[in-house]
């Protein structure tokens, strides 16, 4: 295995941090390998905003389902997904911008994935860590007051960076086979899933000490059972986005 395959594969989100700050080189390196990940036609549909603010960060924290590392990871970015840019740029040549395709929208929150993706991992290699924080999807409306993100802006997710002090440990995928299809899509192997649903069982009681003991399908059907984040079809739509 080459150094970049050990670290894809050694991925962990980081939920407990250091006190100490990100130099300011390293915050450098982060944004500048987040920018080269590919982007859909050169569009480069995201921005990425720092925030230093810690009462801003604190309201983040809360509406997002209280998650205390928003505010004690030492670095806090918002991910968005930016077609305003895209507009500014028609205005500027006087060309029609046609705003409000789920096809811009798709397009412009894959650039923001693939960008933060690049960041975590450009993150890790300098020995930091990090999470997703999705929570800040709770509100959006709020983050975007926040940051005043002009329309067609959104904010996709958040990523709390910073020295790890703590070493939860890779989290087992689901198998290879399961996942990787050949030709044509084929249903997942029931005896493969019943195995990976009892190690993941027990990847739970041992990391939570026997509180949590849901197998993997447990644990996404109790997810995907409930409503969730209704408020954003109209959110988004509000933005003038994802509507056509
Ligand atoms: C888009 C996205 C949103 C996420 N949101 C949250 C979140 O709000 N809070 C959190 O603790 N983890 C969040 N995560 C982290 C996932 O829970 C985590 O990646 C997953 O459980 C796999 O664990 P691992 O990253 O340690 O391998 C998010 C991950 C992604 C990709």
């Amino acid at each position: 295995m080459n150094d970049t395959l050990k670290l894809l594969k050694s991925h962990q989100s980081i939920r407990k941090f250091k006190a100490d700050p990100i130099p300011k080189n390293f915050i450098d390196e982060i944004i500048e390998a987040a920018q080269m990940a590919s982007t859909s036609s050169f569009l480069q549909a995201y921005s990425i905003v720092s925030i230093g603010d810690m009462v801003v960060r604190n309201e983040i924290a809360q509406l997002s389902g209280d998650q205390k590392y928003v505010t004690s990871a030492p670095t806090f970015f918002v991910f968005c997904a930016d077609l305003h840019r895209l507009s500014m740029a028609c205005k500027k040549h006087d060309v029609p911008y046609e705003s409000g395709y789920t096809e811009s929208f798709i397009i412009a929150t894959v650039d923001t994935a693939l960008a933060a993706e690049n960041a975590i991992l450009a993150a890790e290699s300098l020995g930091l860590g990090g999470v997703f924080i999705g929570g800040i999807r709770n509100n959006p409306k709020r983050v975007s007051e926040l940051l005043r993100l002009p329309e067609e802006v959104y904010p996709v997710f958040g990523m709390c960076l910073g020295f790890p002090d703590h070493a939860p440990g890779p989290k087992e995928r689901l198998p290879r086979d399961v996942i990787f299809h050949e030709e044509v899509y084929k249903e997942a192997d029931e005896s493969l899933m019943n195995a990976y649903d009892e190690r993941i069982r027990n990847y739970y009681i041992e990391r939570t000490h026997g509180k949590k003991r849901a197998s993997w399908t447990e644990s996404v059907s109790e997810k995907m059972a409930h409503e969730t984040r209704q408020h954003m079809k109209s959110f988004l739509e509000d933005k003038a986005l994802n509507q056509k």
